[in-house]
């Protein structure tokens, strides 16, 4: 898998989690819990930031035009962290929730937003079709090992 598709796999991903918290009605199972949900998310987030820090800002960060949004980037993955560690602290019924869930919303369309619009679009249009599969064979490793250390924390 290219790491385009790697990447915009994670945001729809992400994003799905972020409109069952926002709207919960449409969890047709509705079974997963908010707190349930914010501890995937979390997950989600970690896993998807650490591939973007570690494979594709260091190599988007090359180009010109990328370097200042790359920067910026790294600022907000961690105001995204500091909201969902926020919503993992909070009873998940009350308004604050809900006026939180909006905030991270906003700010996590706006994030993906501008990694689809300047990033993955100049990854497409600079990159080599084998840099974007070698870059998206390394996420997917990480995003492998990451996943097994996370199942051994648990168990
Ligand atoms: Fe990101
Ligand atoms: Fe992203």
């Amino acid at each position: 898998m290219d790491a385009i598709t790697v990447l915009r796999g994670g945001h729809r991903e992400v994003s799905r989690l972020i409109g069952l918290l926002e709207n919960p009605a449409a969890d047709s199972t509705n079974r997963t819990s908010s707190g349930l949900l914010v501890d995937q998310l979390q997950h989600l987030l970690k896993v998807h930031s650490s591939i973007e820090e570690r494979v594709f800002y260091p190599t988007m960060a090359r180009f010109e035009e990328a370097t200042a949004i790359v920067q910026h980037s790294y600022l907000e993955h961690d105001a995204i962290d500091s909201l969902v560690a926020d919503l993992s602290r909070m009873e998940s019924t009350g308004k604050a929730f809900t006026a939180k869930v909006q905030e991270l919303s906003r700010l996590v369309s706006q994030h993906i937003s501008n990694e689809e619009r300047v990033l993955l679009f100049l990854a497409e249009k600079q990159c080599s079709r084998a840099e974007l599969e070698e870059m998206g064979a390394l996420m997917e490793e990480l995003k492998q090992v990451r996943s097994q250390a996370a199942t051994r924390r648990r168990g």
